[in-house]
């Protein structure tokens, strides 16, 4: 047995598992050492000690190179063990797929809360409305031109769901049932079951029949507005519509308004904001002073329901404006059907908020 080939072999050792068996080989039981030490019995007592002594300090430095090496292997053992099992903390987390607020929301909010800042109230309508409030009511009676200008959709009367009248009451004589052409219906709705003054917005979604194409949907917002009082002017309008203009675009935003027909006002006035970053108008939407037609309209409605008169001496104003064509103009978004058809991600992701 060579000590010096020992104790290389030992330090080449590449896993404990080979250290442990040239462990064996040297010192265990029947091990080349061990077999020298049963030797030394058969030796002089002189020779004996002499012998006695080398074995010893032989099985001294090949324990010593077993237990270096084994401490080098565990070492190297943990030392991969750990590198195997750690974390890198820069590599990317995974992705958890959440939720955003769809961009005709995000606009609805901000101008909501605009109006909410001014005093206005928001209140919802139906969405399945009557021929009535969408049209009669708010005096647009059916030989009326401009209910071609709505192309409407119709709902077969199966009976299976009516329209009710202010209050949850049923009512008969509201004519045919359709999707909403827009928000005005609310206008009457409003005044039948509210005594003035009041302020109001109506957000929601009104219905076309008509060929889409990238400025027309069947489906878009509507934000309508109503203000009704003792005194209302057309400048309480203008300062509204102003106030929008400032809160949406700045201090520099400017509000501009064009004679224009609507049955449900008079005088009508559509109008545009001055986007000053942009140095262009925004053509918005339609408003005016509320037609004296409505407010007979809601009284007797109210009449015929057992409820006071109130809107002798009342004026009024109204707007209604597109919600989508906000976005669109405040984007430079080419297409209004990018909003809902195909519920393309990759558009909305860009309005992520
Ligand atoms: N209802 C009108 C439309 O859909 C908009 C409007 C509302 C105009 C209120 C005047 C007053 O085009």
């Amino acid at each position: 047995m060579d000590i010096n080939t020992a104790i290389a072999e030992m330090h080449r050792a590449v896993t404990l598992e080979a250290l442990q068996s040239l462990k064996v080989h040297y010192l265990g039981k029947n091990g080349l050492l061990t077999q020298e030490m049963k030797a030394l019995g058969k030796l002089s007592p002189e020779e004996r000690k002499e012998r006695g002594r080398v074995l010893n300090e032989i099985k001294q430095a090949l324990e010593n190179a077993v237990r270096g090496r084994e401490k080098e292997l565990e070492a190297q053992a943990l030392q991969s063990q750990l590198e195997r099992e750690s974390i890198d903390v820069s590599l990317p987390g995974y992705a958890f797929p959440a939720g955003g607020t769809h961009l005709t929301s995000q606009m609805q909010a901000e101008l909501l809360s605009t109006f909410r800042r001014m005093g206005y109230s928001v209140v919802e309508g139906p969405e399945v409305e009557s021929e009535f409030f969408n049209f009669d009511a708010i005096n647009m009676p059916d030989w009326h031109p401009a209910r071609d200008m709505q192309d409407t959709f119709w709902l077969k009367d199966s009976g299976d769901f009516d329209v009710m009248g202010p209050e949850g009451e049923r009512v008969n004589n509201l004519g045919g049932l359709l999707m909403r052409t827009h928000t005005s219906p609310m206008q009457i709705r409003y005044m039948i079951e509210h005594t003035p003054p009041f302020k109001i917005v109506v957000p929601g979604r009104v219905f076309r029949y008509e060929q889409t194409d990238a400025s027309h949907e069947a489906m878009f917002y509507q934000l309508e507005g109503l203000v009704v009082g003792p005194d209302i002017a057309m400048s309480d309008l203008k300062g509204a519509i102003l106030e929008l203009a400032r809160s949406l675009y700045g201090a520099q935003a400017k509000a501009r308004f064009q004679p224009t027909y609507f049955p449900f006002v008079e005088p009508g006035a559509q109008f545009a904001l001055w986007w000053p970053e942009r140095e262009k108008w925004l053509e918005l939407g339609g408003s005016g002073m509320v037609h004296p037609n409505l407010f007979k309209a809601a009284d007797d409605y109210r009449q015929k329901m057992g409820l006071p008169r109130v809107y002798d001496g009342m004026t009024g104003f109204a707007f209604g404006m597109g919600i989508e064509r906000l976005a669109l103009l405040r984007y430079g978004i080419p297409d209004i059907r990018y909003f809902y058809q195909q519920n393309r991600l990759s558009f909305l992701r860009q309005f992520k908020n």
